[in-house]
């Protein structure tokens, strides 16, 4: 794992960090306005995780903008979700693109409008050589479907008598997974004052240190961002093990 330089922050850096952008309807209710202006506002936020992100070196973001269960909310509501997502992809992908950040989409993306999925390929194409932040927006996204559709394909591959049922291994299952190849999250963050995990990464959570806020998505700004990276790397995390074995592990003394 590397080591922060400078700054306020003495451990670890997370490798990959993972939010949960909740609270924009709130945010916009304590303001009277429409639940529309807070997920505008929400999308400026979003800017700023990268921002930080990028800047403190953390190697890839993912963001859930959209669960599979928000299907569920008012045909108004979405139709505002998607019109935002699609100026926000077409306004910050050039902007993204300079940065080196590599933007991909996870989820369920042939129930979005044709149109939207075209600028998410676009994105996505325009990105695809980029070998700073790996940014993961997950949109129509749900841990259940992803560990379903991970799931098939490995029952596709043993009907085909390509791998034996036997040598299914979580390793296998890993692999079919939508963020097969990066790190699992180190750092979970929720905003918005909810303590639950919303079927965003399932499988991927097993282990990942989980830091709750009140604070309203629109309001977590940079500083409150490196907060919660500066949390991280206060966590012990033994993954099982215990702390005598770690302390023997990494040379310290515990008395
Ligand atoms: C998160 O904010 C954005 C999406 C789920 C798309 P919410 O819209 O859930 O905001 P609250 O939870 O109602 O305040
Ligand atoms: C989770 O927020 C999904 C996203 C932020 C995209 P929700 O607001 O949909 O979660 P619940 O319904 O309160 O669990
Ligand atoms: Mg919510």
């Amino acid at each position: 794992m590397n080591e922060q330089q400078g700054g306020e922050q003495s451990g670890p850096l997370p490798r990959h960090v993972a939010i949960i952008m909740d609270g924009n309807g709130r945010w916009a209710r304590a303001r009277g306005r429409a639940r529309h202006r807070g997920h505008r506002a929400g999308a400026e936020a979003a800017r700023a995780a990268v921002e930080v992100c990028a800047e403190q070196g953390v190697e890839a973001l993912t963001l859930f903008a959209f669960s599979s269960e928000n299907w569920r909310r008012p045909d108004r509501e979405i139709r505002t979700l998607m019109a935002l997502f699609r100026r926000a992809l077409e306004r910050e992908g050039q902007r993204i693109h300079d940065n080196n950040i590599r933007l991909r989409v996870i989820g369920q993306r042939d129930q979005f409008p044709v149109r939207l999925q075209q600028s998410m390929a676009a994105a996505e194409a325009l990105t695809v050589g980029n070998n700073g932040l790996q940014l993961t927006v997950a949109a129509g996204y749900g841990g259940r479907w992803d560990i379903r559709q991970a799931t098939q394909r490995v029952a596709r591959l043993v009907a085909l008598g390509q791998m034996s049922p036997d040598a299914v291994d979580e390793t296998t299952l890993q692999s079919h997974l939508c963020l097969a190849d990066l790190p699992e999250p180190d750092l979970f963050v929720r905003t918005g004052g909810e303590q639950r995990v919303s079927n965003f990464l399932l499988w991927q959570l097993a282990y990942t240190e989980l830091y709750f806020t009140d604070t309203l998505w629109p309001d977590f700004g940079h500083e409150e961002c490196r907060e919660a990276i500066r949390w991280f790397g206060q966590r012990r995390r033994r993954f099982g093990q215990t702390t005598e074995q770690l302390g023997q592990a990494a040379g310290y003394s515990h008395a």
